[in-house]
């Protein structure tokens, strides 16, 4: 408990230092000029440094973790999804765990009960608790581009009026609003709760935890309880946009925490677990077909070695094997 206790004073003192600094001249063009800026620059040469390493580590050979039968005689059923020897069946299988989490869904758990008996059974909510987090985010960070873009891109529109369906009032309550704060209670609960989870989790598990619930805490505050200046965010955003800083004057204490964890997870995000997002398009377990029997792959880092292949020992041996006998693969 004392990690988790750490990572949410960390995480409280971030927006408690930029809510105090939108107060002081100066200090306030920092939180929202340069820090943005700078996280920026960070989560993009951070991604680029992350994507370079991993793509310069070698993979000389097809090596994709598989759960389905290989392509191999054609009396054989393969599964084409499972250990997909194409490319469209490795884009398959990559699509659905990337939009689905596939693999999270065959997630199981073991417990042990009375007796002792060990007990391996299903467990769905963590791939619910995922799924439910991740769309909701990715719903919040579109219908967001209304802040940054200008005029409005239709999609952020069409998908305000269909994430506020269930209208009660104004302003408009967002079903994800309710989804992501539930599903991050959730993922946390069950990082503190359970005795195996919490004995592997560390201050980064739960410093992004309370990161991301810091953020939609301050950002659900902001639209139901404390109404922030949405013209003012909108003129601070843009001009971040086009290189033009300029800081409106009525901004609230609770912007600036929002936006300096915004700015701590951007920066933070390359450098931790979170690069997950991007490591699963690169991982080569994942997206290499498996054609291992069907195409010879060679290393291409071999020293060259020089073979004495079996069709050239027969043929160096050919007389002697036939004097005494014994059968040749080649006549
Ligand atoms: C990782 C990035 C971000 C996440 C996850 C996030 C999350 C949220 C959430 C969940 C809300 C509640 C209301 C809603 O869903 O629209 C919210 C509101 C808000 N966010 Fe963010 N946010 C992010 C980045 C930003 C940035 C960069 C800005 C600055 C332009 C910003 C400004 C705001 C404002 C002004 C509100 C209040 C909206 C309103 O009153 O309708 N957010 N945010």
């Amino acid at each position: 408990m004392k990690r988790a206790f750490a990572a949410l004073i960390a995480v409280a003192g971030i927006a408690l230092l930029a809510a105090a600094a939108s107060r002081v001249d100066g200090l306030n063009l920092f939180v929202a000029i340069v820090i943005p800026y700078s996280a920026l620059a960070l989560l993009l040469v951070g991604i680029c440094w992350r994507v370079i390493r991993w793509s310069r580590s070698p993979v000389p050979f097809r090596i994709p973790t598989v759960c389905g039968q290989q392509k191999s005689l054609p009396w054989i059923k393969a599964g084409w999804l499972e250990s997909p020897w194409t490319t469209p069946g490795v884009i398959a299988r990559m699509g659905l765990e990337i939009l689905l989490f596939r693999s999270l869904f065959r997630n199981t758990r073991a417990r042990l009960q009375a007796g002792p008996r060990l007990i391996h059974g299903e467990d769905k909510w963590l791939w619910l608790g995922a799924m439910a987090f991740h769309w909701s985010m990715l719903i919040v960070l579109l219908r967001h581009l209304r802040f940054v873009v200008e005029p409005v891109p239709r999609l952020a529109l069409y998908l305000e009026r269909l994430d506020g369906f269930f209208q009660i009032g104004a302003p408009v309550l967002y079903a994800t609003d309710i989804v992501m704060l539930a599903a991050l209670l959730y993922l946390l609960q069950r990082r503190v709760r359970e005795p195996q989870v919490r004995f592997i989790s560390l201050f980064t598990d739960y410093f992004a935890l309370f990161l991301l619930l810091g953020i939609v805490i301050s950002g659900v505050w902001m639209r139901y309880f404390a109404r922030v200046d949405a013209v003012a965010v909108k003129q601070l955003a843009l001009s971040l946009t086009v290189f033009s800083p300029s800081l409106p004057k009525n901004l609230s204490a609770l912007f600036f925490a929002h936006l300096a964890l915004v700015s701590t997870l951007a920066a933070y995000l390359p450098f931790s677990k979170l690069m997950h997002a991007g490591g699963i398009f690169l991982s080569p377990t994942r997206n290499l077909a498996n054609n291992n029997r069907m195409k010879r792959h060679v290393n291409p880092w071999n020293a060259p070695v020089k073979v004495h292949t079996y069709e050239e020992w027969e043929d160096e041996f050919r007389a002697k094997i036939e004097a005494a006998g014994l059968p040749v693969e080649r006549h």
